[in-house]
């Protein structure tokens, strides 16, 4: 693989990050290439949501070098760095109001029909955009979320686990969405626990070393 900072991705090098006395992250890696869906696969408690989030800078980490586009993350805007790198958390909370806000928040040029163009992308019919959120289950959570996330067009979308509460035909038209993503340029990066997934839905799976887990 290349050097995804010349093609406009997203590269971590040598995070590290203690939470509660403990490394959490001790000298993670990862690259995140324009134009390709990448699959982090890691155990559970190993640091995969908490390396994601410090990606876009919900969390900074105590050393390493977080590059985007082959720039610094330290030197971008905050707001401007989260709508260029999204992020698809792993429990999602829906803001108050309909599916429509939340799909919308902050996007006040936002036409009914890129709601429901979001909303089909992330496997869920438009009449979906009426609904109360606070009523949706999880699965249909972390379908509004990834369509809050695409509505943004980010350059670079990560997502934690996003197939997690999905039956098995629905995950699979997410993988599908992830790699139209990734065909537009993209860079698309899940963390996920589900191997066989990954290695169907991905371009690369790589450890928080970035390399290639052995089979
Ligand atoms: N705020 C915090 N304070 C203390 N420890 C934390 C904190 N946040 C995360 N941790 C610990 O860091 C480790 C990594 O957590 P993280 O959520 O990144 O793992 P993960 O790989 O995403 O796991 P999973 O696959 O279960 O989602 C865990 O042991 C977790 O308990
Ligand atoms: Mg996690």
């Amino acid at each position: 693989m290349g050097d995804s900072s010349e093609a406009g991705g997203l590269t971590a090098r040598d995070v590290r990050l203690a939470r509660g006395g403990r490394a959490v992250l001790d000298g993670a890696r990862l690259t995140v290439p324009r134009g390709a869906v990448t699959a982090l696969v890691a155990p559970s408690g190993a640091g995969k949501s908490t390396l994601l989030r410090c990606l876009n800078r919900l969390l900074d980490p105590d050393a390493g070098t977080i590059e985007l586009a082959g720039r610094n993350v330290r030197g971008i805007d905050p707001r401007e760095l989260r709508r260029r790198v999204g992020l698809v958390a792993q429990t999602p909370t829906m803001l108050p109001g309909t599916v429509r806000d939340n799909v919308a928040y902050a996007l006040p040029a936002a036409t009914d029909g890129d709601v429901a163009r979001a909303l089909r992308a992330a496997g869920l019919p438009d009449a979906f955009a009426g609904r109360d959120a606070a009523g949706l289950s999880g699965g249909e959570r972390a379908r509004v979320a990834l369509a809050r996330a695409l509505s943004r067009a980010p350059e670079v979308l990560l997502l934690d686990e996003p197939t997690a509460a999905l039956d098995a035909d629905t995950a699979a038209l997410v993988g599908r969405t992830l790699r139209a993503l990734a065909d537009d340029g993209v860079g698309v990066c899940m963390a996920v626990h589900d191997v066989p997934f990954a290695r169907e839905h991905a371009d690369r799976v790589v450890g928080l070393d970035d390399r290639e887990p052995p089979r």
